[in-house]
């Protein structure tokens, strides 16, 4: 998975990226296009969210430091700023060619449009699609926003035209609806989402989201497509569409919860979240955190917490760009943690010992050097 929305990566990065997993045998390419700080997919239907969304005014510099506290709000800190304008998106003939050259090179481009959370650009470039209409900017810090999008017919409306112009470039069988770390805070405080929840039968607005979730669920049903979400979209009951859960808050337990419930996974826990340096050292550069080395990532069993193998549809590493401004950055992230990851799925455990993994490496990097993609150091 590749966050483009944090911070935005030119296309040709992106078809180089793409180019790198072929050499591996990585054959999806999730591509997280839209969230808080930047909408990257550009749209005939609702011109604003790039006109508007694709574009911060500047962004926080360092870390925020209250990442996972989502009773803080983002911007309500102490933080600075830089200054400086950040933005960029793709559009519908860019994508289209990305997927063309992707499939020539079997990769397929999974397609995210996360909602109904991380919809901060959507409700700057249209007001009118939260509940209460307010004045908002696009997301200049890191952190989940707590302003989401109005689940009513409106918000669903909005969903389905922006979804029917994705499936009209993406040809992927799945589409990532996102689901994620979706704060009622606002719902809980808005007249309109409540009388909404009354009117649906519902049990309060901490139930909006699965309602929602069903309905976008058999919306991509009824186009033929799968929908993919954040281990999120299960909290409330099992959404409609036959979704697949990507398993990313837990070790296993989101993995458990969802094979139970009979449902198809992807496995993507902390480990796998190559946001996070590969070690712990002090040369590291600035990350979201400490993280798994390469043989941490090595050693990982894909099928921790699956309780029906056949349930397992692969392994799936996270680079979430907060702290990735650059391409020669991503590379330094990515490799060599993502070759682990290639190894794992197409050998499980089968695969050879860690030293021989190592041994067989250089190669495999020198490869990726001539596309031009560099990596972190072995040692
Ligand atoms: C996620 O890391 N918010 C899926």
């Amino acid at each position: 998975m590749l966050d483009v929305a944090r911070h935005f990566l030119p296309i040709g990065e992106v078809r180089r990226l793409v180019e790198a997993m072929s050499l591996l045998r990585l054959n999806v390419l999730h591509l997280h296009l839209t969230d808080d700080q930047g909408w990257r997919f550009e749209s005939k239907t609702w011109p604003r969210l790039t006109e508007v969304g694709a574009w911060r005014d500047e962004t926080v510099v360092g870390r925020p430091g209250n990442y996972h506290d989502q009773t803080l709000h983002p911007e309500n800190h102490l933080n600075s700023y830089d200054g400086v304008p950040h933005g960029g998106y793709y559009t519908q003939d860019e994508l289209r060619e990305l997927v063309a050259v992707a499939r020539h090179r079997g990769v397929s481009v999974m397609p995210e449009i996360d909602m109904p959370g991380h919809m901060r650009p959507v409700r700057a470039a249209y007001p009118e699609l939260g509940y209460e209409p307010a004045p908002l900017g696009v997301g200049r810090s890191w952190g989940v926003y707590p302003e989401v999008l109005r689940v009513d017919d409106v918000g669903l409306a909005f969903c389905t035209d922006i979804l029917g112009e994705v499936l009209d470039v993406f040809d992927s069988p799945y589409v990532h609806i996102g689901g994620d770390e979706c704060p009622v805070f606002e719902w809980e405080a808005s007249p309109g989402a409540q009388a909404h929840s009354r009117a649906l039968g519902l049990d309060g607005v901490t139930q909006l989201q699965h309602w929602f979730t069903s309905r976008i669920g058999s919306y991509l049903a009824s186009r033929s497509r799968r929908p993919v979400g954040w281990d999120e979209i299960i909290d409330e009951g099992v959404p409609e569409g036959d979704p697949v859960v990507v398993a990313w808050r837990s070790w296993t337990e989101a993995a458990t919860r969802a094979t139970r419930a009979g449902l198809d996974v992807i496995q993507a826990p902390p480990l796998l979240y190559f946001d996070y340096a590969a070690g712990s050292g002090e040369d590291e550069p600035l990350a979201i955190g400490p993280g798994g080395t390469l043989a941490d990532v090595y050693a990982y069993d894909p099928y921790a917490g699956i309780v029906d193998d056949s349930r397992l549809l692969g392994l799936q590493a996270q680079l979430w760009s907060e702290y990735i401004p650059t391409a020669q950055h991503l590379w330094y992230m990515a490799f060599p943690r993502l070759v682990a990851v290639a190894d794992i799925g197409w050998y499980g455990a089968d695969r050879p010992p860690y030293e021989e993994f190592l041994a067989g490496l250089p190669p495999r990097l020198e490869a990726l050097r001539d596309l031009g993609i560099g990596h972190r150091p072995l040692s």
